[in-house]
C-alpha cells in the first residue's frame, strides 16, 4: 500500500488508458470512499453513474467532440496555444479506451453541492491511485446532454466525466512552490 503522501505525488491527469479490464468491485470501493467525503449538511448530493458499455461510451465520445468543437471555435489564439502546449485536442479518445466513464452529478436542491460533490471527486482521484488506477478531471464546457443520455432527472447536474482505467505511465508534475501559494500570518 502506498504512503498518502506519495499517492499526493503520483497522482497526474490521465489522457490515454490501456485497454486492459479492471473489476467492478474495484470500481464500487473506488466509490464508496469517495462517498466518504463530507457533504453540506451531510446531504452527499453526489450521483455517481458507472458506464462501461461500449455503445454508451462511443455515444458520450461523440457527444462530447460536438460539444468540444463549438468550444475550441469561440476561443481565443492564446487558449488554443495553451491546450495545444498540453496536447489537449478536441479529440477525447479516453472516452472510449478507459474501461469505465464515471459520471458525476451534483443534486442542485442540496446547499453547498458543487463544493460537497468536487470534494468527493478529489477522494475519487486518490482512492483510484491508491488502486494503482488512473482517472482525468473532464470537464466540457456543455455536458446537459448526459442527463437525456442517462435518463438523470434535471435537478442533478452533471459535474465532471471522470475515465478510470489503467493509465499511461507520466513524468514529474509541475506545482508552484510553497512560498508562492501561501502566506503565514
Ligand atoms: C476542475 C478541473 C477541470 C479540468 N478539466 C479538464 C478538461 O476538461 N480536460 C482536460 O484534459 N483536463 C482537465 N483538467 C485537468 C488539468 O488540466 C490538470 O489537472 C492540470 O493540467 C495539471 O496536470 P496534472 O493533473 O497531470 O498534474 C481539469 C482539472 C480540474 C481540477
Amino acid at each position: 500500500m502506498k504512503e498518502f503522501k506519495d499517492l499526493c505525488h503520483e497522482a497526474r491527469s490521465v489522457r490515454r488508458f490501456e485497454d486492459s479490464p479492471v473489476a467492478p468491485e474495484i470500481v464500487n470501493e473506488i466509490i464508496t470512499l469517495a462517498c466518504e467525503a463530507p457533504s453540506g449538511l451531510n446531504k452527499q448530493p453526489w450521483l455517481y453513474c458507472i458506464v462501461s458499455d461500449h455503445d454508451l461510451k462511443n455515444v458520450i465520445r461523440t457527444a462530447c467532440e460536438k460539444v468540444e468543437t463549438e468550444f475550441y471555435n469561440k476561443i481565443n489564439q492564446k487558449r488554443k496555444e495553451a491546450f495545444q502546449k498540453m496536447n489537449i485536442t478536441i479529440k477525447k479518445p479516453f472516452l472510449t479506451e478507459a474501461p469505465y466513464l464515471i459520471i458525476v452529478f451534483g443534486d442542485n436542491t442540496a446547499p453547498y453541492y458543487v463544493e460537497s460533490v468536487w470534494l468527493s471527486v478529489g477522494w475519487f482521484m486518490l482512492a483510484a491511485k491508491d488502486k494503482g488506477l488512473s482517472t482525468l478531471t473532464y470537464t466540457p464546457e456543455n455536458m446537459e446532454c448526459l442527463n437525456k443520455l442517462l435518463n438523470i432527472d434535471d435537478n442533478f447536474i452533471p459535474q465532471v466525466i471522470l475515465p478510470l482505467g489503467y493509465g499511461e505511465k507520466k513524468g514529474k508534475k509541475v506545482r508552484k512552490p510553497f512560498d508562492e501559494i501561501s502566506k503565514i500570518f
